[in-house]
């Protein structure tokens, strides 16, 4: 219910007013006095307040300016018996509601309560719309603040756990643009700051064959395998996976890598020494047991040979037999390797040598194209010669096999030598276009006795260009592709 406070000296006007107020719906408290209406408006906090401007003691006047000091919004509504322009002017000055001069009427009265009981409404209404705006307001603030509290710890949570991960991590927008990158990830790009990766290609950054093979893996969407690359002397493994938004759409793509070289060597040796200790003492016996008499069956052979030169079993006896000396000294050279002896070694020598060796004394390569490409400051090494020309006759004997089924004119061998790393390495290369090994055998063809060749071939080849080659601390590389070719890099330091 509105309450309003009454002020008049005369009990009628108290009376009468108070009545038709009453009647109206409001609650009417009266004063007849300054001092009464000080203690009413202690108690109690009118909507409205009707003043006479002429009392017994302070005026009406004073009493307005109490009520504006104290309660602005409460409008006061000044009456007086006495109407002057002073009192009028005064009251307005002072801030009062509504100004009415006795007599009044019902109606007079009831309006200009009403109008001020309206505007008694607004203020109040804007007022508590203001304090529930800057209520909302505060709570959003809180919030927003909490929730940015909230985010960034998550941010943070998640660069750390981002930095913290031993691996590098890349992401890529769907354009391959660098989206991020930890840490970790500057080891296997040359080290450069994060700022200046953002934002450039991938395929711009990365070596140029990791890019190939990362090109390749998202191209083909072949993301459930690891993959491995060679960086240097580091062998880095790496998984590329889709990036996925929350609506499972595709927005780019991840890359983990690692250092997997400790990992990989441990492997190699484990699994070198698991064979070679089988291997070794297999082959400690057949070198023992066989080269003795098929020394012997040689020697009789060829002796026989000379004296009858035409007896072609003769020279298959020969042959047969050689297959096994080589075989005998391959097994050795794998289980119980000679130490090198080393000297200077000038690999495009050892290359046109061991070629002149294969065409002109075996008759090896003869039906091949051989195109040459050395390099004509070809740095010297610290090798064993023999052992390279070795290494070189088995790989250029297996590009010449690989190349067997290709009509003559789409058989061609290309050796060439060359400097990598900023001439701390000399390489040596042997390429052919042959039938290619497939990616997953790229791994076995090391193995001994891996070969593909049924009777023709014993599978020590490359085991035995491995061990010549880890003896020289040098890498071998391969490349190839079904139906096209091989080409198997050597890289040996220099010395
Ligand atoms: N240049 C090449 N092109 C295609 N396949 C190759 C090439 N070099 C090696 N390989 C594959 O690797 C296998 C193993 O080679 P490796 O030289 O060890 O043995 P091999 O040639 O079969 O027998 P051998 O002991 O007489 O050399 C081969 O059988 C062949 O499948
Ligand atoms: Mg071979």
């Amino acid at each position: 219910m509105k309450d309003i406070l009454l002020i008049d000296d005369e009990p009628g006007i108290r009376l009468t007013f108070s009545r038709i107020l009453e009647k109206e719906g409001y609650r009417v408290e009266t004063a007849a006095n300054f001092a009464e209406a000080k203690e009413s408006l202690s108690a109690c906090c009118p909507d409205v307040v009707i003043s006479d401007i002429i009392l017994p003691g302070a005026s009406g006047i004073e009493i307005l300016k109490m009520i504006k000091e104290r309660s602005p919004d409460i409008p006061v509504i000044m009456i007086t018996g006495e109407p002057n322009i002073d009192t009028a002017v005064e009251s307005v000055r002072q801030g009062a509601y509504d100004y009415l001069s006795k007599p009044i009427n019902r109606q007079q009265l009831c309006g200009a309560v009403a109008s001020a009981m309206e505007k008694k409404w607004l203020v109040d209404e804007r007022k508590r719309l203001e304090e529930e705006t800057l209520k909302y307001q505060r709570e959003l603030e809180d919030k927003v603040r909490e929730r940015t509290r909230a985010l960034e710890e998550l941010n943070a949570f998640i660069n750390n756990v981002i930095e913290s991960i031993s691996c590098g991590l890349i992401t890529l927008d769907l354009s391959g643009k660098i989206t991020m990158v930890n840490t970790h990830a500057l080891e296997f790009l040359h080290g450069e700051n994060k700022s200046e990766i953002i934002g450039q290609r991938y395929d711009q950054l990365f070596p140029q064959d990791l890019a190939q093979a990362v090109g390749r893996v998202i191209q083909e969407a072949d993301f459930s395998r690891s993959h491995e690359f060679e960086l240097g002397e580091r062998t880095i493994g790496y998984n590329v996976s889709p990036l996925l938004d929350n609506e499972q759409k595709i927005r780019g793509n991840v890359i983990i890598m690692r250092d997997i070289s400790e990992k990989k060597r441990l492997e190699r040796e484990l699994i070198q020494s698991e064979k070679l200790a089988t291997l070794g003492l297999l082959a400690g016996k057949i070198g023992h047991e066989m080269r003795n008499p098929l020394f012997g069956i040689l020697g009789y052979a060829e002796l026989l040979e000379s004296k009858y030169p035409q007896e072609e079993e003769l020279r298959q006896i020969i042959s047969q037999a050689l297959r096994l000396k080589k075989m005998t000294s391959d097994l050795l050279m794998i289980s119980k390797p000679k130490p090198p002896l080393i000297t200077s070694v000038d690999l495009n020598a050892v290359l046109r040598e061991t070629l002149d060796f294969l065409r002109e004394v075996t008759g090896q390569i003869k039906y091949h194209e051989v195109i040459q490409k050395y390099h004509p400051n070809l740095p010297l090494i610290q090798g064993d010669k023999e052992q390279l020309k070795q290494m070189f006759t088995n790989l250029i004997i297996n590009a010449s096999q690989a190349m067997k089924d290709q009509p003559a004119e789409r058989s061609i061998l290309t050796v060439g030598t060359g400097i990598a790393e900023e001439g701390r390495l000399v390489l040596a290369y042997v390429q052919d276009t042959g039938c290619g090994i497939a990616d997953k055998d790229l791994e076995r063809i090391f193995d001994p006795f891996y070969t593909t060749k049924g009777e023709e071939g014993t599978g020590l080849g490359m085991a035995v260009i491995r061990e010549i080659v880890n003896k020289h601390h040098g890498q071998i590389k391969i490349e190839s592709r079904i139906g096209e070719g091989t080409r198997v890099l050597v890289l040996l330091p220099v010395g």
